[in-house]
């Protein structure tokens, strides 16, 4: 299996590029649009074909290139059957494994960040999308999110795996690339160390995060499988326009 970090500066998002050595065939998972160019020349690099992308949700930060990326490669879309969206060619659903030659990735339903979310699971790695993040987690405060729920599906869902599994999150704001289970339930500022659930609502209840800048263009955008909206005001074109490879890692 090839697997590769990729991350995108003006969201700081990680999209995971996963691919099977034996068919050449590759996915993205949380892919960016201002991305989609330098995701695609990594691929050609590696000598793979992109035969999906995969979100772990509807993002509220940045706008995926799965319809862009459609469109340039025939690549399917494939998302949390949950959220409903009419563009997605193939819908996701915990217990339903996503198979790709010999990588095979499985569905976590981990909803609390938004009402949707899925991580997956590749074998010993986790893509913990917004869920749990290192050191963190997503915030719980808008899309159907909700702390307790999050809580649970932390405990759950991700906590229960073996604690050498390496956690790959969505974002990371302070350049770190990987965790494990065991490292986040040791020292989780906000779960580790046994943590109660009632304990953590009260942390993500107080935490008065900023109105996300993003958000109301990020949301309908998503909903259409990546498609920036027209009008949008020339201090968040960045997250639309191309950026320039030597900003990627
Ligand atoms: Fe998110």
């Amino acid at each position: 299996m090839i697997f590769r970090q990729l991350f995108e500066p003006v969201s700081s998002t990680y999209t995971y590029l996963i691919a099977c050595e034996d068919t050449g065939q590759a996915i993205l998972v949380d892919s960016v649009l201002p991305a989609w160019q330098h995701d695609l020349e990594v691929l050609k690099d590696l000598g793979l074909r992109l035969a999906a992308t995969l979100d772990t949700h509807v993002h509220a930060d940045h706008i995926t290139a799965a319809s862009h990326l459609r469109r340039e490669t025939g690549s399917a879309i494939a998302h949390p059957a949950i959220d409903a969206l009419s563009c997605v060619d193939r819908p996701i659903r915990e217990g339903e494994p996503l198979v790709l030659g010999s990588v095979r990735l499985d569905p976590l339903y981990t909803p609390g960040h938004t009402d949707g979310h899925h991580a997956y699971l590749l074998g010993e790695r986790a893509l913990t999308g917004d869920a749990l993040l290192i050191d963190g987690c997503g915030r719980t405060d808008f899309q159907g999110g909700d702390a307790a729920t999050l809580y649970r599906s932390i405990h759950d869902k991700l906590f229960t795996l073996p604690g050498e599994t390496l956690v790959y999150p969505a974002h990371d704001y302070e350049g770190r690339c990987v965790s494990s289970i065991a490292q986040e339930m040791q020292r989780n500022p906000r779960l580790g160390g046994g943590r109660r659930i009632q304990a953590f609502v009260d942390i993500m209840e107080v935490m008065d995060l900023p109105y996300p800048k993003f958000i109301d263009f990020a949301l309908p955008g998503n909903r259409a499988c990546g498609m920036c909206p027209e009008e949008i005001p020339d201090h968040l074109q960045e997250y639309c326009d191309r950026i320039s490879n030597n900003r990627q890692g």
